[in-house]
């Protein structure tokens, strides 16, 4: 049963809670993260979660993923709007993902509607605050039971 799921957090995004909540909500990370956790049991996956500040890390924990993932969620943070190597990465693992973003970034800075991933990604879900990773969660779980 493929029903491993990475959760993976960028950039910044250790910072909810104090961040813009118009933008992010009030939701700490690890509140985020739990209630992940939670809706992807009722779902039947397993999650498993992984943050950094650092790029590179970012991507040296995508190279790891081979064998321990079947698919992954995303919200690499500003990394999304220009991160070539995250992009790379993404791809070597030949893994389904979704992109997340809490915020609606088609709304935000122009700078913002670029993502670099996007086309790898089975499905982007932006601007439904907590609820997207959810959502996230039900596209993922489709896509590995097909
Ligand atoms: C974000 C949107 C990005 O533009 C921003 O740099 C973030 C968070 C979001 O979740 O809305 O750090 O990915």
């Amino acid at each position: 049963m493929r029903n491993r799921i990475e959760v993976m957090h960028g950039v910044n995004l250790d910072q909810l809670g104090r961040r813009d909540p118009a933008y992010y909500g009030t939701l700490t990370l690890s509140e985020l993260e739990r209630g992940i956790s939670d809706d992807a049991g009722v779902l039947g996956l397993v999650t498993r979660f992984f943050h950094t500040n650092h790029e590179g890390e970012f991507v040296e924990h995508l190279h790891r993923l081979e064998g321990l993932a079947d698919g992954i969620v995303l919200n690499a943070g500003a990394w999304t709007h220009y991160s070539y190597a995250i992009r790379d990465a993404l791809e070597l693992t030949g893994l389904p993902a979704v992109e997340v973003h809490l915020s609606d970034v088609e709304a935000r800075e122009d700078w913002r509607r670029q993502s670099v991933i996007r086309e790898l990604c089975v499905e982007r879900v932006a601007g439904k605050g907590a609820s997207g990773y959810r959502e996230a969660l039900e596209r993922l779980r489709l896509e590995l039971a097909a």
